[in-house]
């Protein structure tokens, strides 16, 4: 059976007295690529910060290849092996694009070729010719690589991105998704929040929709591909193929 790197089960989740996640369920596979669709407040963001200790969930469990991390603190749970490359990015602006990264690095996991300072460099030349630059005058693009390298350098077992492509050139989406697929190739284990469901069917093996905080469907992304109505009617595009 496959190795569950990350697992969701009835999970609920509440800003104060407001209900948004509903018994929320999902299993991401070690080495894959799960994509978390759904429309504009289904509650991605939510399940990503449930994940990542910063909203408690008030019922249910997540585990991280086994262990149970519901509960703990953000810090805890990034040193057990999370990665966050936040919605709208949040680098530091005003620290340089080495400082971004250098501060973000932790002990180097047991992974047989662990992230690097350099080694994030050469997955982003543009990053390595700007590494003095201050991080608030990149590109958009060039800001989303700095943050997708600030959450490697801590060497997660599993990394969540939440909307990367959001408010990027079609290029630089392409460039995105590129890398995705580079990290998905070299056995990083991936939940992918995407309002962009081309992009997300591209580069995912599952897919997980949400509609107002629950989950209305979950699948082999070939299940979805093909299903125009599916898309039409949880994600509202028609997405071409
Ligand atoms: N800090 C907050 N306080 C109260 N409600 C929130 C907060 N953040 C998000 N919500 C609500 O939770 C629901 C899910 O939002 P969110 O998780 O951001 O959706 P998504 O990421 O799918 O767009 C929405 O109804 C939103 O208004
Ligand atoms: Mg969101």
């Amino acid at each position: 059976m496959a190795t569950e790197a990350l697992k969701l089960t009835d999970v609920d989740t509440y800003y104060g007295d407001s209900h948004v996640l509903h018994g929320v369920g999902f299993a991401l596979e070690e080495k894959r690529v799960l994509a978390l669709l759904g429309r504009n407040g289904a509650g991605k963001t939510t399940c990503i910060s449930s994940i990542m200790g910063f909203l408690a969930p008030r019922n249910g469990e997540i585990t991280l290849f086994g262990t149970p991390i519901g509960g703990l603190a953000p810090e805890a749970i990034s040193k057990l092996g999370i990665g966050l490359v936040p919605q709208g990015r949040r680098i530091f602006p005003s620290l340089s694009v080495r400082e971004n990264l250098i501060i973000a690095r932790q002990r180097e996991k047991e992974s047989e070729k662990p992230w690097t300072y350099d080694r994030i460099l050469d997955l982003f030349p543009s990053l390595a010719e700007r590494s003095r630059q201050l991080a608030g005058l990149l590109s958009g693009g060039e800001q989303q690589m700095l943050a997708i390298g600030r959450a490697l350098i801590g060497n997660p077992r599993v990394l969540l991105l939440d909307e990367p492509s959001e408010g990027l050139a079609p290029l630089i989406v392409a460039e995105v998704a590129r890398t995705i697929k580079q990290l998905k190739d070299g056995g990083q284990s991936i939940v992918l929040v995407e309002q962009n469901s081309g992009l997300a069917l591209d580069v995912a093996d599952q897919v997980v929709i949400f509609n107002t905080g629950r989950c209305v469907f979950t699948g082999p992304v070939d299940e979805v591909r093909n299903n125009d109505d599916l898309i039409a009617k949880h994600l509202g595009v028609f997405h071409a193929h």
